[in-house]
């Protein structure tokens, strides 16, 4: 698909994912329609309202705007809430795709629906490609696959897409592990704690949004994995922050089990989430750079003055 004479309708554009991808499509495809959930708190003048529960809410941006691609990021992604709230989460992560599915399928437009590495059990050694089997362990990541059930089920010109550990967004969207270990660094603690029994691959959401691009010009439709290159532990990650600041010899870093966090993080998550691109390196499409480059390149962006160099 070229996007240069195209429709394109972003749900959930108000996130970390969202405001990434926004200014890429935004260079390339001629009419954008961005939506989210709440909209006052982005100040952003091309974000609307819209609530991708309401499913007449949907079929009215389908008959006024008219797309020719969506892209489906709205979610509920706070494992704990979508635990203690497993309808809403049903109804925003599952219910909404079919939904837009559904509409995507009447109308003749191709949808890209974003999944999550979550969706595997973490009991693999080694690395998920997109021949493994999912098997959810939790409300957030069964909704998302019972979603990409009913993508495959409904539509056939869709791309399923599976990213790791988010980053990006920048201070003010981003809500994630990476803000999370800066927001101490900006706080001046002498020690960070982060865990080294979850393994999984950081995804930066500009490598993301290029890659994206890669693949919609293929028109190979199907289930991808667009994960940065390599793997770490959360400790891996939190060190690899903490170094790209500057704060190496200032920060003493404590490796602890995930009972650690029991208290602020009791659902339990995969022990691996490591996954590999074998679709987009079979397509000569994999743009994704190893996460430590990736991460060095948003801190320098993003949080330059959190850090010391
Ligand atoms: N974050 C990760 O680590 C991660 C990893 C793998 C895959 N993913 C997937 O990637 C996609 C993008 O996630 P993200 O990381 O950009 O998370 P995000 O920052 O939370 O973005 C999701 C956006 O969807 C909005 N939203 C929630 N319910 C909605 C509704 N009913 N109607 C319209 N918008 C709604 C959210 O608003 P509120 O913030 O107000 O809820 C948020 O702005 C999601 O599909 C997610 O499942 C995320």
């Amino acid at each position: 698909m070229q996007l240069h004479n195209k429709k394109v309708f972003i749900t959930g554009c108000g996130g970390m994912l969202g405001n990434a991808i926004y200014p890429y499509f935004k260079a390339r495809a001629p009419e954008i329609l961005a939506i989210d959930i709440v909209i006052e708190q982005h100040e952003k003048d091309w974000l609307n309202y819209l609530d991708v529960r309401e499913p007449e809410q949907l079929k009215k941006a389908f008959r006024e705007f008219q797309p020719d691609l969506v892209l489906h990021l709205a979610a509920l992604v706070d494992v704990e809430r979508c635990e203690q709230d497993p309808a809403d989460a049903e109804s925003t992560n599952a219910t909404s795709t079919r939904n837009i599915a559904e509409l995507c399928e009447q109308n003749g437009v191709t949808m890209v629906y974003i999944s999550t590495g979550g969706v595997f059990d973490g009991k693999k050694d080694g690395f998920y490609t997109e021949d493994d089997q999912p098997n959810p362990i939790m409300v957030y990541a069964q909704t998302k696959y019972d979603g990409e059930l009913a993508v495959r089920e409904v539509l056939k010109r869709h791309y399923i897409i599976r990213p790791g550990w988010m980053v990006g967004g920048g201070p003010n969207i981003d809500h994630k592990f990476v803000k999370l270990i800066l927001q101490q660094i900006r706080e001046g603690k002498k020690t960070i704690h982060a865990v080294t029994d979850k393994i999984g691959t950081p995804t930066y959401t500009h490598d993301f949004a290029m890659t994206l691009f890669a693949l919609l010009e293929t028109d190979k439709y199907g289930t991808y994995h667009m994960v940065g290159k390599g793997a770490g532990t959360r400790f891996d990650v939190a060190r690899e922050i903490v170094d790209i600041c500057g704060y190496s010899d200032e920060i003493k870093m404590v490796e602890v089990s995930s009972d650690y966090f029991t208290k602020d993080f009791p659902v339990p998550r995969p022990d691996n989430e490591r996954l590999m691109n074998a679709g987009l390196e079979a397509l000569g499409i994999n743009k994704m750079r190893p996460w430590q480059v990736a991460i060095r390149d948003y801190i320098k962006r993003e949080y330059a003055d959190y850090c010391k160099r």
